[in-house]
Parts: structure tokens; C-alpha cells; sequence
């Protein structure tokens, strides 16, 4: 298995993330890892910075 993470700009929705990520404080210290999840790209997720789908409702659209 490939320790590369790969992020794949999904049409009109959100940023996938396929791997392992760890998510770091500004002082450096690991908060939280997650494996497998989608980031907000439309500015309208409840749950930033993950997507939670609000993106179909916005409309949003991209390349
Ligand atoms: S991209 Fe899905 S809620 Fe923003």
C-alpha cells in the first residue's frame, strides 16, 4: 500500500482525500487522523472542513 495521499477534485462537489492524513494545531500537535474523507470547497458545509453534501443545495459549480 502507498503511503502517497491522493486528492482528487471532484466536478461541481468536493475534495476527496484517499489515505491516511494527520490533522496538526498550530503548535504542531496531532488533533485528529482521519482516513478517507471529503473537504468543503463551496464555503457551505456545516461541518467544515469536511463536506456534509450542502454543496448540491448551494449549487456549486466548478471544473
Ligand atoms: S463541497 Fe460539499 S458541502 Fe461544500
Amino acid at each position: 500500500m502507498s503511503d502517497k495521499v491522493k486528492m482528487q477534485f471532484k466536478k461541481d462537489a468536493s475534495i476527496r482525500v484517499t489515505g491516511t492524513v494527520d490533522f496538526v494545531d498550530a503548535d504542531g500537535n496531532v488533533v485528529e487522523t482521519k482516513t478517507d474523507f471529503s473537504l468543503c470547497r463551496c464555503g457551505a458545509s456545516k461541518e467544515k472542513p469536511f463536506c456534509d453534501g450542502s454543496h448540491r443545495d448551494a449549487g456549486f459549480a466548478s471544473e
